[in-house]
């Protein structure tokens, strides 16, 4: 089966294709190949503002994502199984209604799709698959339009799916292994489930719009645990690279400037809180933690901590700064480290899924790699270059959902209807 996935929650645009097989009930579980995976980030064009501007990040997933899927269809050779070509006027018929109830939202997005001859091809593609949230509504309705038009002309069925779920998916399979290599995605093997099981697991979701743990007894079985209060992770990160002086997205920065500071043996010049590690119960709080940075600059500008005044925080030192970005990484690590444990704690788990932009940090990565050691449960993180949003997991995420069910079509939809997975919606 292949699938084609759609993603536009934040300031990626996104698109893969993937190729599955098999199912449940057999013992090699689900298999996966990655035929090509493309992701255009929008990151330096946001980084002016300081976060991402929505209606900027919408116009460019409009005007990004027919090139994009053009780039892909010809790159992956599947437009020489062609099955058929759409005549003119039943393509033009099917656009004109969209154009009509979307021109205005989206006027790229229609203008793009409608010059590009290659969308009157239909490729060899069961489902496609796209991301309904959760994200930016307007991105996100970016992406579903786009989807729904595809869905509607090429007469393919649509799959929507949750963002946060994908980001699961996007653990339990070896994106670092090359294009076209067939591989078992873990976890949906259920003939044995004594031997490699994964579930019932803990997942930690750690990004820019959510900080969650989540019990999952299965794909599509989701119980949320704890969450934020709230900042979410990736957010605090952002927010406190922004009063650094660093650009968006800040996450990558501020650990950057932490692994210099440990490196070099620099201390913190402050002691920042570890905002709800002691309320014994699974939910975060990281507003507090920025608002702590700030101060601290705050103090080190006005000259009242050790540094004499200085009147912008690109003037205070290198080293200064390595060291703060050294403590706020510790004191998210802690907290999140805490937290998990405490999960494990109450909740039994076979294993620890991580997923979420925020995995990408090494540190964090460390940290919670310890936590399951000392557990005796294997870990899943995602490969680093896919630990940010990526069509990947959505692609893979709406295909297991297909494979687990008992019949191919049971959870596909007729084009253009959209529904949520599972019994609960992560993320919201
Ligand atoms: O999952 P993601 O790509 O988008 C959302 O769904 O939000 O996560 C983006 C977040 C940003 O806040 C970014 O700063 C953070 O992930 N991030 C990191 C690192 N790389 C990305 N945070 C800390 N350390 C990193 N290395
Ligand atoms: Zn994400």
């Amino acid at each position: 089966m292949t699938t084609l996935g759609i993603e536009t929650s934040c300031d990626e645009t996104a698109l893969a294709l993937i190729e599955t097989r098999g199912g449940a009930g057999e013992k090699a579980g689900i298999k996966v190949r990655v035929i090509d995976s493309l992701v255009h980030s929008q990151a330096d064009l946001h980084s002016a503002y300081g976060g991402v501007f929505p209606t900027l990040a919408k116009r460019e997933h409009g005007k990004n994502l027919v090139p994009l899927l053009e780039k892909l269809l010809r790159g992956s050779g599947i437009f020489s199984d062609l099955e058929r070509k759409i005549d003119s006027e039943i393509f033009a018929s099917h656009f004109e209604k969209f154009k009509k109830e979307n021109e205005g939202q989206n006027p790229e997005l229609m203008a793009s799709f409608e010059s590009a001859d290659f969308l009157r091809n239909v490729p060899k593609i069961d489902q496609i698959a796209v991301t309904e949230g959760p994200g930016l509504e307007p991105t996100l309705w970016t992406g579903i339009t786009f989807a729904r038009m595809l869905a509607e002309i090429w007469n393919i069925p649509l799959i929507p799916v949750n963002h946060m779920e994908g980001h699961v998916v996007g653990s339990l399979f070896d994106a670092d292994a090359p294009f076209g290599t067939w591989q078992s995605v873990k976890g949906t093997n259920q003939t044995n489930q004594t031997e490699g099981a994964i579930f019932p697991a803990l997942a930690l979701l750690i990004s820019g719009g959510h900080t969650e743990l989540v019990k999952m007894s299965g794909f599509g079985r989701y119980e949320i645990i704890g969450q934020t209060k709230d900042d979410a992770v990736g957010e605090a990160f952002d927010k406190a690279a922004r009063l650094l002086g660093l650009p968006y997205p800040g996450g990558p920065h501020i650990s950057k400037l932490a692994g210099e500071a440990r490196q070099n043996n620099i201390q913190p010049p402050v002691k920042l809180p570890r905002p709800m590690m002691t309320s014994g119960d699974l939910d975060f709080s990281f507003s507090g933690l920025k608002t702590a940075v700030l101060y601290a600059i705050r103090d080190a500008l006005s000259g009242s901590a050790a540094l004499p005044g200085k009147d912008s925080v690109k003037d205070l030192p290198t080293e200064w700064k390595m060291g703060l970005a050294r403590e706020f990484e510790d004191s998210v690590c802690e907290v999140l480290k805490t937290k998990t444990e405490r999960a494990l704690d109450k909740e039994e788990a076979a294993s620890l899924i991580i997923g979420g932009g925020v995995s990408a940090n090494i540190r964090v990565r460390e940290e919670l790699t310890n936590v399951a050691k000392e557990r005796g449960i294997p870990i899943f993180l995602p490969s680093r270059h896919v630990s940010g949003d990526n069509a990947l997991m959505i692609a893979l995420a709406s295909a297991i959902h297909i494979h687990a069910s008992t019949s191919q079509s049971a959870d596909a939809k007729t084009p253009g209807s959209i529904r949520a997975h599972g019994t609960k919606r992560l993320g919201e």
